[in-house]
């Protein structure tokens, strides 16, 4: 049996941590099997040193469309390594973020073309791999960053220390992506009590529990 596909989203510091957290703690109450992972980084050798490339500020300048091959290039190693033994395997995966970070950051972000560049890309690398449920944390940029600069008091990465109107057309972003996929994605305001949020997240994934039990 393939195990189900959850993907959470979000811009930076909208929460995502907190609330994986919450999520498979309620995986591990209901005694399903599960793998927790990421985006990009969330493989072995490879994707570690693929992540700190895109990450650190040392690395200066990534030109638009190399950053979007690195984070692809992430992305195949860790489809191929991680995420679909995982599934064949049966487990849920849990991963902090999927495809839908590459449209919002390196399509709406920075303004690569999404129908001629990245929906192809996109293809080639994920092929059929949809996740079942993707969970869209939102927060105004400006409450992210800041979020950002409170809890981790050290320097921001690369994405982070972009310009205020690049996260902010990420949100943007994110936004058009949950209006034309709402079988999908469930968006979810950032801005509410973690324990509402984690409220509704166990409350959407009950659906999935059944086809767990078939
Ligand atoms: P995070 O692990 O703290 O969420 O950081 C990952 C950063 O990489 C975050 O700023 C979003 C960015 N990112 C992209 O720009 N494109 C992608 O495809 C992915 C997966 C992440």
């Amino acid at each position: 049996m393939k195990g189900v596909f959850i993907t959470v989203e979000g811009p930076d510091g909208a929460g995502k941590t907190t609330q994986i957290q919450g999520l498979t703690a309620f995986l591990q109450e209901k005694g399903i099997p599960y793998l927790c992972t990421r985006e990009p980084g969330g493989g072995g050798y490879v994707a570690q040193k693929i992540r700190e490339l895109l990450l650190s500020p040392e690395s200066g300048r990534i030109f638009p469309r190399a950053e979007a091959l690195l984070y692809a290039a992430d992305r195949a190693q860790h489809i191929e390594e991680v995420i679909l033994p995982a599934l064949n395997r049966g487990e849920w995966v849990v991963c902090d973020r999927f495809a839908d970070s590459q449209l919002a950051y390196q399509g709406y972000g920075r303004q690569l073309d999404i129908p001629g560049f990245l929906q192809p890309l996109n293809q080639l690398v994920v092929g059929d791999l949809q996740p079942d449920i993707t969970f869209l944390f939102l927060v105004a940029a400006e409450e992210g960053l800041a979020r950002i600069i409170e809890k981790r008091g050290a320097a921001p990465d690369r994405m982070e220390q972009e310009a205020l109107d690049f996260h902010q057309r990420v949100c943007d972003g994110y936004g058009k992506l949950a209006a034309e996929n709402p079988e999908r994605i469930v968006v979810l305001d950032g801005m509410r009590p973690i324990a509402d949020l984690q409220a509704e997240v166990r409350s959407r994934l009950i659906p999935f529990l059944s086809r767990q039990n078939k």
